[in-house]
């Protein structure tokens, strides 16, 4: 029998299309529901209470309206400061996103990795544990930004980010001892993707992107090994827990990654 329980994205903003991507070229049967918290954008500048309090209580509304089989925080920053929280309240599978800092160790050759992330992202002790564990002897470079964030956004939009500032984001790397040397960047922030190629030509010397989308999707096919799906792809929703013009304007955007309904919470 069919099962249409969807699988179910959730980031503060559009950031977590950069996981649902390749998790839905995986599985292009799977029905999704994307969630973007409109209302509580962005998280990377919020307090660690304020997040831990915020995405388990919006889950459990999301989970009991959605009925979804698996549920993906989209997003590094909810991931590191309230993933345990969420698997404690819900009765669902959670994937969270966590900062790609060991495939990026393993590819370095410098030894020299940065962990681009928003400020509430750079700053957790998961990030300390992860580089501890498995970037031991590589110098791990940090930096938060919130303006690479509303770049992010203003791109799906269709506004093309300004390299100067994009410059000025990376030299918040680049400028750190140790930067000339930098060979590999992961993107602890899931809107970083969508700007990965202005990125790319914004750096002051050529370096490789590491993020965690491929590696979630893979994690979401071996966890729903066997289940049904749906004969056919199923429309995917977008959801908005605040509709406002702007969210609207991105319609067009959504459909291309196959959401064609937008509604909100
Ligand atoms: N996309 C989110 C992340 O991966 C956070 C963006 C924000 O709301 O600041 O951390």
């Amino acid at each position: 029998m069919a099962d249409t329980r969807p699988i179910l994205f959730f980031d503060s903003g559009v950031g977590g299309l950069s996981v649902l991507e390749p998790t839905a070229r995986l599985l292009p049967h799977a029905p999704l529901v994307y969630v973007a918290d409109s209302a509580g954008f962005p998280y990377g500048t919020r307090s660690e209470a304020e997040i831990a309090a915020r995405v388990p209580a919006l889950l459990g509304r999301l989970a009991e309206r959605y009925d979804p089989r698996l549920i993906v925080i989209a997003c590094n920053t909810a991931s590191t400061i309230a993933l345990q929280h969420v698997r404690a309240a819900l009765d669902v599978p959670i994937v969270g996103t966590v900062p790609a800092i060991k495939p990026a160790a393993e590819q370095s050759r410098t030894r020299v990795i940065g962990v681009l992330g928003t400020e509430a992202t750079v700053r957790q002790p998961y990030v300390d544990d992860l580089a501890q564990r498995f970037a031991g002897d590589c110098t791990v470079l940090r930096y938060g930004s919130a303006a690479l964030v509303a770049l992010a956004e203003a791109a799906l939009g269709g506004e093309a980010p300004d390299l100067a500032a994009l410059r000025g984001e990376l030299d918040g790397l680049f400028a750190q001892p140790g930067g000339d040397r930098l060979d590999t960047i992961v993107n602890a922030c899931t809107h970083f993707p969508l700007l990965e190629d202005a990125l790319a030509a914004a750096a002051p010397h050529p370096v490789a992107f590491v993020d965690g989308g491929p590696g979630i999707a893979r994690r979401v096919r071996h966890l729903t090994e066997g289940q049904a799906w749906p004969d056919q792809p199923l429309p995917g929703r977008a959801v908005f827990t605040q509709r406002t013009a702007r969210t609207d304007a991105l319609a067009p955007a959504l459909a291309r990654y196959g959401l064609t309904s937008i509604e909100s919470l």
